[in-house]
């Protein structure tokens, strides 16, 4: 069966508003903590997306009752299965989350190789570590990882590398441990307060929220709860790149600058103009670019999930740009795609010199992960002529009907169905 295909005629400029819902990243943790008690867990403005159907599909093949009105998903139930199916765990890397979570509710889970974005090796170490420091006992099979424990106990857990994952892994672990557990070295990033705000209003006690200590005292029961996710900092930077390269002027709504500043601050220059007003950013281009240097990293530090966005703007600055990558080792799928649109780019290492003197034409382009095709539309929205990019499939994971958000703002932009 042959899929999706987006097509581009580019060079629109974009104009409109463009309305932001929850985090992908804030709401797929937060679904995954549902398990963690019997009563109705409610998240809010959940992305019409099919990482989020994905995450459905997996609490539902433990057992417990997901209906979803809307964007409002509600969880309850207690899971009565704890092997997360192979073909679930393989469509999408967020099933990891069910392993501190399954932990903590059954004293069991068993996960098969996870799947998600081919970025890397994704090792599990640091999330595995620390749920052994926790007390589980942690056996691997051929293609499978199986956690034990009769009773979680906290303890001081450093984290070697502040990983986003294992930081709500390990947060969902220790809510209901005995004792207390110090995160220490945990990541920041505004996805994860999303999860310490439910999982506080579920009654877990956690201190130190975006610092790196997290203070937990297990509790021993946790209720249910309904809250909103963080809007999502990625989409919005996704279409700050598109205005970015077609010029035009976007209001973000919903944007929250106070968790944006370094997605923001690259775009920022001579020929841009950016003004907050009332849970809003208005963002404005003449389409001229200057040349920048990026390093990704950790929260605080610029995203590795804007990276792809950011380097196909890149492409249309008059001079030479880079882009350093950090968090991910192999995060460069849509550099060869981009040089099919006429872009000179030369990795050397972990960074990426762009020469954005080439000029963008349209072409026949692939994505092979969910960032990199975002950014091959954000290069294709500001090329010449016409492009076609295929394997829509891994751009749905986490942008909800990307057509009609750039058609809104005037993009030419439509999406052929696949046989
Ligand atoms: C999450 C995000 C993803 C984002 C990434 C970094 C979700 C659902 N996904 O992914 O969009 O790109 O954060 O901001 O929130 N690592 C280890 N051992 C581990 C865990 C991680 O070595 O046990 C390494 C990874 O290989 C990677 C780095 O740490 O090089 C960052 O990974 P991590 O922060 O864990 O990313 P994810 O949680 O998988």
């Amino acid at each position: 069966m042959k899929g999706d295909v987006f097509v581009i005629e580019g060079g629109r400029s974009l104009f409109g508003r463009a309305e932001l819902h929850g985090a992908k990243n804030a709401v797929l943790p937060m679904l995954a903590a549902s398990v963690l008690t019997a009563a109705p867990v409610t998240v809010g403005d959940c992305p019409l997306i099919s990482d989020v159907e994905d995450m459905i599909a997996v609490l539902r093949a433990l057992g417990v009752d997901v209906a979803k009105k809307g964007r409002e998903v509600t969880v309850s139930g207690a899971p009565s299965v704890t092997e997360i199916p192979a073909h679930l765990a393989c469509a999408m890397r967020s099933s990891v989350f069910m392993l501190g979570a399954l932990l903590a509710s059954c004293g069991e889970v068993c996960l098969y190789s996870p799947g998600g974005c081919r970025i890397g090796a994704r090792p599990l170490d640091i999330h595995l570590d620390g749920l052994a420091a926790l007390g589980a006992k942690i056996e691997f099979g051929e293609d499978f990882v199986r956690c034990t424990a009769g009773k979680l106990r906290g303890t001081d857990i450093f984290l070697r590398y502040p990983s986003v994952g294992a930081t709500e892994n390990l947060l969902m672990a220790a809510v209901k441990a005995e004792g207390t557990t110090r995160l220490i070295g945990a990541a920041r990033e505004p996805e994860i307060l999303s999860l310490v705000r439910l999982l506080v209003k579920m009654g877990a006690d956690i201190s130190g929220e975006g610092t790196p200590v997290l203070t937990v005292r297990g509790v021993r029961e946790l209720d249910g709860a309904s809250v909103l996710p963080v809007k999502d900092r990625i989409v919005a930077g996704t279409v700050m790149a598109a205005t970015a390269v077609c010029g035009g002027r976007v209001e973000l709504s919903g944007a929250d600058s106070s968790v944006m500043g370094a997605v923001i601050s690259p775009f920022l220059g001579a020929h841009t103009f950016l003004v907050e007003h009332g849970g809003a950013i208005t963002f404005e281009s003449d389409g001229l670019l200057s040349p920048t240097d990026v390093t990704t990293g950790p929260y605080p530090l610029f995203p590795t999930d804007m990276q792809a966005p950011f380097m196909a703007a890149q492409c249309y600055a008059s001079g030479m740009s880079t882009m350093r990558e950090t968090v991910f080792e192999d995060r460069f799928a849509h550099v060869a795609e981009l040089g099919k649109m006429g872009a000179k780019i030369a990795l050397v290492g972990g960074t990426a010199y762009i020469d954005g003197s080439a000029g963008m034409h349209g072409a026949e382009l692939s994505a092979c992960d969910l960032r990199g095709g975002a950014g091959l539309v954000v290069a294709a929205l500001g090329a010449k002529g016409r492009s076609s990019i295929s394997g829509t499939v891994y751009i749905d994971r986490g942008y909800e009907d990307i057509e009609g958000l750039f058609s809104s703002l005037g993009a030419d932009i439509t999406r052929r169905r696949g046989g």
